[in-house]
């Protein structure tokens, strides 16, 4: 069967891909124009909705996608902000003599599933990139991105997570074998195209630049109309593939903003075998990242304690903060680690993440009130429990490996 062995290919391109996005070294920054606010005016909180790779992958069909629709609106996700239903890799077919894209048998009506996600209050978001082939190796935009862009806008499409896979080695690598500066001004171009194209098209589309966090994209994708970009590799359904994404985003906060996001890639809540204390502090984590909030769970599948996490309005409240400041990491004590996040009309989240693998109580941990420039005794709310919440200096915290503490102060002294 044709799609049989396509996906093989796929499994083998991406697999390839993989090792090459995560191996390879990041390029020295080429000459960037001055970052601006993407001008499309979305996303002026981080994206949230829901993608189907993380649990799909190259599976997924129309049939999955209303099916999701349906859940984010049953589950109550839809009332917790979750608006996006997006499509990623494996949707597309060929194109014909004249250029157009079609979509493969699985998605056998793109406009209608469009219209099918709108009609439940949803947008739909959908998946390409600058190359000729995607990650999983099917036809991506390459010299024909005016063309898919207005394609994707006669469907009603509104985000488009663009995905830099063979772009890399068939244009990049081909045109300057011996110059990473080349490439990257070739990349740059690249992404630079589709912006335009989606501009043009007139609709409202979220930009989502899918390349790895090469050549230090935060400095040069919101001027390209990027509201959000990957800052990392892969993400992956385990814990030590989370805490590194955690890791990873030291430096970054000053980038994001309203209308242009940081993305240490989608959720893993609820796949894999994360541990409730892991899919609780990996969901605090992207909220104290002013993170996109993509779940990539099997959504009609949904336990009732993933389906709590996912929709902790309080949780979900820090991550959509209007300021839109991304939260830093204030100190860390052996492996402890103690963020805060600036919050509108002077709050303060605070978040303590046990990343060892020891129960905090064999190495006991004073929280330091001092290192977070507060001063006394602080009120604030525990998201997880819901309790009020004294903080006082030297406060012995008490979590379970990969657990995380994360409180609000509404108004710190
Ligand atoms: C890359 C991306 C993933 C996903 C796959 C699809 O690996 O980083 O998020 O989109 O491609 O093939």
């Amino acid at each position: 069967m044709r799609f049989t062995t396509s996906l093989a290919l796929a499994v083998l391109a991406l697999t390839t891909f993989t090792l090459t996005a995560q191996t390879a070294p990041k390029p020295s920054a080429a000459t960037h124009a001055k970052a601006a606010a993407p001008s499309n005016a979305v996303a002026q909180t981080p994206p949230m909705g829901w993608n189907s790779w993380n649990f799909f992958f190259g599976k997924v069909t129309d049939k999955d996608i209303r099916a999701s629709a349906d859940q984010i609106v049953s589950t109550g996700m839809k009332d917790a902000g979750y608006v996006y239903v997006n499509i990623d890799d494996t949707w597309e077919g060929e194109r014909d003599a004249s250029g157009v894209l079609h979509t493969n048998s699985k998605f056998p009506d793109m406009k209608a599933l469009a219209d099918y996600v709108h009609s439940k209050g949803l947008k739909i978001g959908i998946y390409s990139g600058p190359g000729s082939k995607t990650c999983a190796g099917f036809a991506a935009s390459l010299d024909h991105e005016t063309q898919d862009a207005q394609l994707y806008a006669s469907w009603g499409i509104d985000y488009l997570k663009y995905d830099l896979c063979s772009f890399h080695k068939d244009v990049m690598q081909a045109q300057a074998p011996d110059d990473k500066a080349a490439q990257m001004r070739l990349m740059i171009a690249a992404y630079d195209k589709m912006g335009k194209a989606l501009k043009a098209t007139g609709r409202p589309i979220v930009y989502s630049f899918c390349q790895y966090g090469w050549d230090s994209v935060w400095e040069w994708a919101p001027a390209l109309g990027g509201n959000l970009w990957r800052t990392t590799g892969d993400v992956q359904p385990n814990w030590g593939s989370i805490y590194d994404i955690i890791s990873q985003q030291q430096g970054l906060a000053k980038y994001a903003g309203p209308g242009h996001w940081n993305d240490p890639d989608m959720l893993e809540v609820g796949n894999g075998k994360l541990t409730l204390a892991e899919n609780r502090a990996h969901f605090s984590m992207w909220a104290m990242l002013a993170a996109p909030l993509l779940a990539g769970n099997d959504l009609p599948n949904m336990k009732p304690e993933i389906n709590a996490i996912l929709t902790n309005k309080d949780v979900i409240a820090i991550d959509q903060d209007k300021l839109g400041k991304q939260g830093t990491l204030a100190y860390a004590d052996g492996e402890v680690e103690v963020w805060t996040r600036h919050l509108a009309g002077g709050s303060l989240a605070v978040a303590v993440l046990n990343a060892g693998s020891d129960r905090v109580s064999t190495h006991p941990f004073h929280l330091s009130l001092a290192k977070l420039g507060l001063h006394g005794p602080q009120k604030g709310k525990n998201l997880w429990s819901g309790k009020e919440v004294e903080l006082t200096d030297n406060l012995p915290v008490e979590l379970a490996s990969h657990d995380i503490l994360l409180v609000k102060i509404a108004s710190p002294k």
